[in-house]
């Protein structure tokens, strides 16, 4: 045969992957196979792929006969939006999609390559785990990949896409890095499947429950992304990327911006005059960013903390608010670790942060102290004082307890705290502040109530207001509800040179 022909032919028999079959059955799964992932992925015409000839070295279990180019799995380079980012898309059609030495091997490659070169590292995973015939050889591919993982972390970007089966030791790539997304119906994570839960637990589950999307998303906050289809999940890795730079020693692009209408009227209204009464922050935080640029992250998972990625003026910030519209706003242990995570994405790609706050303080309870809620809750505290991004706090209501210190205070490095008039700013609330410290005086009152609700009003009369901190520099400004955006913009652009070193050390110990 013509050498080119031959080459033409490899080539073509690398693109079939496991063959036309399979990949009509990966299509019956309303599954895409792992090349169309990854033109729906990519700029057009722009990957590039690496090792598509790669075959396995396995001969056991008459694997000599079964050889696949490209050993399932796709890697390669190319731009998402103009950008360069390196993918692996990991291919059913060929044994599963299941890791052997040599797929290890190719994802390892383009991960030392995205390293050297300091670019985001997207990995669609769709896999039947270890390559069972080839034993100890394919763990080890997989702790290499896992060493990979963990040496990228806060250099590089790293995306996972659940998009099939992830299992055993296999989900711990995807959790090692930044964010994980998943496909509702389609893919599933779990360390032992149903049929082994069933012999050690007797429990009886099906994979979508023990381990789908809608439990990750909700239940054990695993994954951060619930995606109705494949379509939408890869959309949502593009949205996510565009709020991201190239590596930690990038900056997020800046886009065009026209100052047109930052006084925002509509924030006037929003808080009840009642404090006791809910109200959703995320009307605050989107009268308050550039126009639709708010991307939720961890949307259905422990709701009384809201996060996720924005503009302001063009910037791309990340904002971490208590929900009084959920628990009252009360941290706890989910809370606080999903604040953590995102608060240390965000200061180790250089994007800055803002938080809102209205937060009772953390949450009371056997439930939770018995479960960490000391440690869990020092997560948050530890990720936000190790922040030197530009950090700014906007307590749109109440800040109280230990609560205060920790959602971005001045005192734990915040570089500017706004109040609003509505703010409250005190050790506890009045109710239980005058019951405490007017204990003797309500006991011996003729009439109890009558007593403790005059010393409430005293003491909410003078903490629950903004104007003792602001006395004190604790809030550099109290600004009404409809300034805030013009102050963040202004705020944001001074800070743009921040620059601000920690104590040189080998690493942290926050508190896991
Ligand atoms: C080799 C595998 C494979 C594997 C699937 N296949 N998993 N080949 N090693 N791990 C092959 C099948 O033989 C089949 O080949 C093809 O892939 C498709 O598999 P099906 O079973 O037909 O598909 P489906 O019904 O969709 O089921 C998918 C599945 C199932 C749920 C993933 O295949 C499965 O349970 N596989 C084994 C999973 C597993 O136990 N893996 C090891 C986990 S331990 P043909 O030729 O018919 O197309 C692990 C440890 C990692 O991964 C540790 C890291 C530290």
């Amino acid at each position: 045969m013509h050498r080119i022909d031959n080459l033409l032919q490899k080539r073509d028999e690398a693109l079939l992957g496991g063959g036309q079959k399979r990949i009509d059955s990966q299509h019956k799964k309303r599954k895409l196979t792992a090349r169309e992932r990854i033109h729906f992925l990519m700029d057009e015409g722009s990957f590039e792929e690496i090792g598509m000839l790669v075959t396995h070295r396995a001969s056991d279990f008459g694997l000599e006969e079964e050889i696949y180019p490209g050993d399932g799995v796709v890697t390669g380079y190319g731009n998402v939006n103009g950008r360069l980012v390196y993918v692996y898309a990991q291919d059913f059609t060929v044994f599963g999609g299941s890791l052997s030495e040599t797929h290890a091997e190719k994802i390892c490659k383009i991960m030392d390559l995205s390293l050297k070169n300091g670019a985001p590292i997207i990995g669609l995973n769709d896999s039947g785990g270890a390559r069972i015939q080839e034993g100890v050889v394919s763990l080890g591919g997989y702790a290499d990949i896992f060493y990979r993982n963990t040496l990228a972390s806060g250099v590089v970007p790293q995306i996972s896409a659940i998009m099939g089966p992830c299992a055993g030791g296999a989900v711990y790539s995807p959790a090692l890095t930044d964010f994980i997304l998943m496909v509702e119906n389609t893919s599933y994570m779990f360390v032992t499947g149903p049929n082994v839960v069933k012999t050690v637990t007797h429990e009886e589950v099906s994979a979508e429950e023990l381990g789908g999307a809608s439990t990750h998303s909700s239940k054990s906050g695993v994954t951060h992304f619930s995606c109705a289809n494949e379509i939408e999940c890869i959309n949502n890795i593009k949205k996510l990327l565009s709020y991201m730079p190239q590596n930690c020693e990038d900056d997020p692009a800046i886009l065009d911006y026209e100052f047109t209408d930052e006084i925002r009227t509509a924030l006037d209204g929003i808080v009840p005059q009642n404090a006791n009464q809910p109200y959703d922050i995320r009307e605050v935080i989107e009268n308050t960013i550039d126009e639709g640029s708010f991307f939720e992250v961890h949307k259905n998972f422990a709701e009384n903390i809201v996060v996720g990625f924005a503009r302001i003026g063009g910037r791309s910030i990340g904002i971490v608010a208590n929900q009084p519209a959920f628990l009252a706003g009360v941290l706890d242990i989910h809370a606080s670790t999903k604040g953590a995570r995102f608060v240390r994405f965000c200061d180790s790609f250089n994007i800055p942060l803002l938080v809102f706050e209205d937060v009772p303080g953390f949450l009371p309870g056997t439930d939770q102290e018995w479960n960490g809620i000391i440690n869990h809750g020092a997560k948050l505290l530890y990720a936000f004082c190790e922040a030197t991004v530009p950090r700014i706090t906007v307590i749109t209501r109440k800040a109280y307890g230990g609560a205060y210190c920790v959602m971005n205070s001045k005192h734990i490095g915040a570089d500017m705290n706004f109040a609003w008039p509505t703010a409250e700013i005190a050790v506890m609330g009045a109710k239980g502040a005058a019951e405490i410290i007017f204990k003797k005086e309500i006991s011996s009152a003729d009439d109890q109530y009558v007593k403790l609700v005059e010393k409430e009003s005293q003491y909410s009369e003078m903490f629950a207001n903004p104007y003792r901190a602001a006395e004190r520099g604790f809030v550099d400004e109290v600004i009404l509800p409809n300034e805030t955006r013009i102050k963040l913009i202004k705020a944001f652009r001074m800070l743009e040179n921040k620059s601000v070193k920690n104590p040189r050390k080998k690493h942290g110990n926050i508190p896991l």
